[in-house]
């Protein structure tokens, strides 16, 4: 005779689902890439005639010595990988939004993903950030495009600096020297329980983060020798728009709830 399960072997097992968003996108960045943004940013800055023609500050908040627009040849030999990051980022999304049992969403999954796989993903614009001693990005958001992302080019040596922080602190959840910080909605009332309001992200040459340009981030100051260079691109799918050929695949009333 068979024996029974024992009770909390019944059912399906559990499956967690982040619905609410938003997503953080990371990948690492391909060597040849992160060579060719550094080869395009240093081909600038020894050149006085690019330098004053490629400046892009004046349309930045960042405190800082120079921002620079990537070269066009650079984005055109890389756009299909970062179009294939952004499908994927928003898949990830997508995935979360079809919970079992539930239709917040109009369209089936399976023709949602298809959809996304066909998505166009245009690069708004494209920029440089180099950053040293003392330089930092107040808080600030790009109110013109979806998604905009950070990627580290050049990272200068910050570990002094973050274990005198940490030493001070005794706390490695803030943000510290250097790093990125991403700030959500959620959360801001303590204790905060599963939700957070700031996550930090420690430079790391290669590390790439992708995410809603309407979510606040800054930048902190670091001391010390050494460059810290990043690059940034503002980018959109139209996949909340009404005139987004996929519009049929929109969550309802542009809201996820019936
Ligand atoms: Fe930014």
């Amino acid at each position: 005779m068979k024996t029974p399960l024992p009770p909390h072997d019944h059912g399906n097992p559990l499956v967690t689902y982040f619905p609410f968003g938003p997503p953080i996108g990371y990948a690492e960045l391909p060597k040849e890439l992160v060579n060719d943004l550094n080869k395009g940013c240093d081909d600038i800055t020894k050149d006085e005639e690019l330098l004053k023609s490629e400046d892009f500050s004046h349309s930045l908040v960042g405190q800082v010595k120079q921002e620079l627009k990537i070269p066009i040849d650079v984005i055109n030999k890389w756009g299909k990988w970062f179009g294939t990051q952004v499908q994927r980022y928003v898949a990830g999304y997508y995935n979360e939004l079809y919970i079992p049992e539930q239709n917040f969403m109009i369209i089936p999954k399976e023709q949602a993903l298809q959809n996304i796989n066909k998505l166009q993903v245009d690069v708004i614009s494209a920029w440089y950030v180099q950053s040293f001693d003392g330089d930092y990005n107040p808080i600030h958001t790009h109110p013109d495009s979806e998604l905009t992302c950070v990627g580290f080019l050049k990272v200068p040596d910050l570990s002094k600096e973050r274990k005198k922080r940490h030493a001070n602190l005794n706390c490695n959840h803030v943000a510290t020297a250097g790093a990125l910080e991403i700030l959500s909605h959620g959360g801001v009332i303590t204790p905060q329980l599963y939700t957070n309001d700031g996550i930090g992200f420690v430079p790391k040459v290669g590390n790439w983060y992708l995410f809603p340009a309407n979510l606040r981030h800054t930048a902190y100051p670091f001391k010390g020798i050494g460059e810290r260079r990043s690059f940034s691109m503002n980018l959109n799918t139209k996949m909340f728009f009404q005139d987004s050929p996929d519009v049929d695949h929109l969550p309802e009333e542009r809201g996820l709830l019936r």
